[in-house]
């Protein structure tokens, strides 16, 4: 556990104003500072920081909270990620207390850590194979990148991992995807004579591989054999290289979105280190919503031939509903027979970096490509130009972008912007119920979701809460009270039973969102369910607190009643953050 009084002290020495200035550019207005509020969508800024409280409060949406608070929502950290962010901007160590739980008590590795003894085995592997440091050499590759990229070989041979892991034939590894199992039921190392490029999460995590055949190779099987879908590795979800470009990325404020492996270890060899890529699938909205938390400039850089061309169209399509209009997206087409790895290699970074400031912004893209698919120089190409534009019209989130946007397809088709609106039937651009109703971005992550998501592992810790005090103006607050009562009057403690009393009594998206992250968290050690639950809770009662405390300030203080002074009394001698 992290002592109370160090995440006291940590939140003394911080400043939220430079935590949340960081990531929202701030403004100052008065004694406080003010921005768009990250949390929903809104033109005028109704998102606060007071530097006096070290609290902020958004007056459109409700978002308020510490800067531990802020972290955790913003960015989607963990209660104890978000005081490791703190304490090294500080610059200060975080001190563990001891756990109730001996480690030695756990009995089977998690799953994260049989990947990461894969990972070390295959590092060890490349140091000892002269083949395959020869093939990444001729690559243009350093021995400091390939050790940044941690990346590996798995030597020729069936059972390699048997070294590693003694007992061979244990399922875990053939749910990582580390062995295969066929239909003999002979288990054997799915990855064989190839270069390993372990991808990672965005902790650090090893959870997943790309392989790649070398050159001459007579290895059959494709270029890059990958990790199949494991309970820790979703390719829709995950960017190969964020883990390591995410500083390269803020500090750039900047990053590249590339095809392959080899293009984010090449643009890193020339000093390019912002770029990640996807894996082998096209770009998913779960991607540019993971990459809008760290930057809002993101460019698509995908080959110069066919294939990278349709997949530039693919993410510009599924870029559209995740869009706002702080969102700078473009994209950079090569010459044909160029990939990123293969240009930066010719060009250098310099020539590199100068196309990326010069890629094509999005609408700019969206307009060229329907203009070539469609004469515009005919009634039918128009009409058909028309076709085309309505889908994408109708997905753009970004309220200022799509008023551009239509304004444009009715000049080129030769219509009025009102005539394209109700031949669409679009909705008028300056109210948008459509995108107002859509879930905020701030969904996925709020306090409330993490506290349900961990009743979910262990449903027993609903018994330390009080409804009363927690936050009840959400959806969440409804399935809280549920569980709740499932574990106090039902008595239900297995986190299965929870789940199927809940199916078909709230909503099944909801129910998803609250569950998926069960895996991740369950399988790792680090993770303490206790610890996080106390943070968590901690967090949502300062916020709670601060929040009544306001609207206690906020009455005539004659007004109240006996009851109402008292808590204020008692407010004004606790310290901003409160754990019990
Ligand atoms: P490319 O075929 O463009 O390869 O595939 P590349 O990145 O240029 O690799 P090198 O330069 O030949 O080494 C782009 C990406 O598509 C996925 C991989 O993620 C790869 O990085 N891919 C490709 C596969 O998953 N399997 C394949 O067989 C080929
Ligand atoms: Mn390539």
């Amino acid at each position: 556990m992290i002592p109370e009084h160090f995440i006291q002290e940590l939140l003394n020495r911080v400043d939220i104003v430079d935590v949340i200035d960081a990531a929202v550019p701030l403004k100052k207005a008065g004694a406080n500072h003010v921005a768009c509020c990250p949390f929903h969508n809104e033109k005028s800024p109704s998102f606060t920081v007071s530097p006096s409280k070290q609290f902020y409060h958004c007056f459109g949406c409700g978002a308020h909270g510490t800067a531990i608070g802020f972290l955790m929502e913003y960015q989607g950290l963990t209660f104890v990620e978000a005081i490791e962010d703190l304490a090294k901007r500080v610059g200060v160590q975080v001190p563990k207390e001891e756990r109730n739980t001996p480690k030695a008590e756990r009995p089977a590795p998690s799953l994260y850590e049989l990947m990461q003894q894969a990972a070390t085995y295959y590092r060890a592997a490349l140091k000892k194979s002269q083949t395959a440091i020869t093939y990444l050499k001729g690559r243009g590759l350093s021995g400091e990148i390939a050790a940044r990229f941690q990346m590996g070989y798995a030597p020729e041979g069936l059972q390699n991992l048997r070294e590693v892991f003694p007992q061979y034939e244990q399922e875990a590894l053939s749910t990582l995807g580390l062995t295969i199992k066929n239909e003999e039921g002979r288990v054997y190392d799915r990855f064989r004579e190839r270069v390993m490029f372990p991808i990672h999460d965005q902790r650090g995590n090893v959870i997943g591989f790309g392989g790649r055949v070398m050159a001459g190779d007579k290895n059959d099987g494709p270029k890059y054999l990958n990790s199949p879908e494991t309970p820790l590795f979703q390719k829709g979800q995950e960017l190969y290289g964020l883990f390591l470009a995410r500083q390269a990325i803020r500090a750039a404020n900047k990053v590249v979105v590339v095809e392959g492996y080899m293009d984010v270890v090449a643009l890193a060899q020339h000093g390019v280190e912002y770029a990640v890529a996807t894996l082998g699938t096209a770009t998913t909205p779960q991607h540019i919503t993971k990459l809008m938390r760290q930057t809002d400039d993101i460019v698509f850089c995908f080959d110069g031939d066919a294939a990278g061309k349709k997949a530039a169209w693919r993410a510009a399509m599924n870029a559209l509903p995740a869009l706002n209009d702080s969102l700078k997206l473009s994209f950079l087409f090569l010459p044909s027979e160029h990939d990123p790895d293969s240009y930066v290699r010719e060009f250098g970074r310099e020539k590199f970096e100068l196309e990326l400031a010069g890629a094509m912004p999005l609408s700019a893209y969206i307009l060229q490509e329907l203009s070539v698919r469609n004469e515009l120089d005919s009634h039918e190409g128009r009409a058909r130009f028309l076709d085309d534009a309505k889908p994408i019209l109708q997905q753009l989130q970004a309220p200022k972008l799509n008023l551009m946007l239509r304004k444009r397809v009715a000049e080129l088709a030769g219509v009025t912007q009102a005539e394209v609106e109700s031949l669409l039937k679009l909705q008028a651009p300056t109210n948008q119920p459509k995108a107002q109703a859509k879930a905020p971005r701030r969904a996925p992550t709020t306090l409330m979701r993490k506290l349900l998501q961990l009743l979910f592992i262990q449903p027993p810790l609903a018994l330390q809460l009080d409804a009363a005090r927690l936050p009840n103006n959400n959806a969440e607050y409804e399935v809280l009270v549920k569980i709740m009562q499932l574990v106090t009057t039902d008595r239900l403690i297995r986190p299965a039973a929870i789940v199927e009393n809940l199916e078909g009594v709230v909503a099944q998206q909801l129910l998803e969102d609250l569950t998926s992250e069960w895996m991740r968290w369950e399988e790792d050690e680090e993770f303490d369910v206790t610890e996080e639950f106390a943070g968590v809770l901690s967090q949502l009662l300062a916020a709670e607190s601060k929040q009544s405390m306001s609207a206690l300030l906020a009455k005539p203080f004659a007004a109240l009643t006996a009851e109402e002074k008292e808590l204020l009394r008692s407010y004004r001698q606790k310290p901003v953050l409160e754990t019990k």
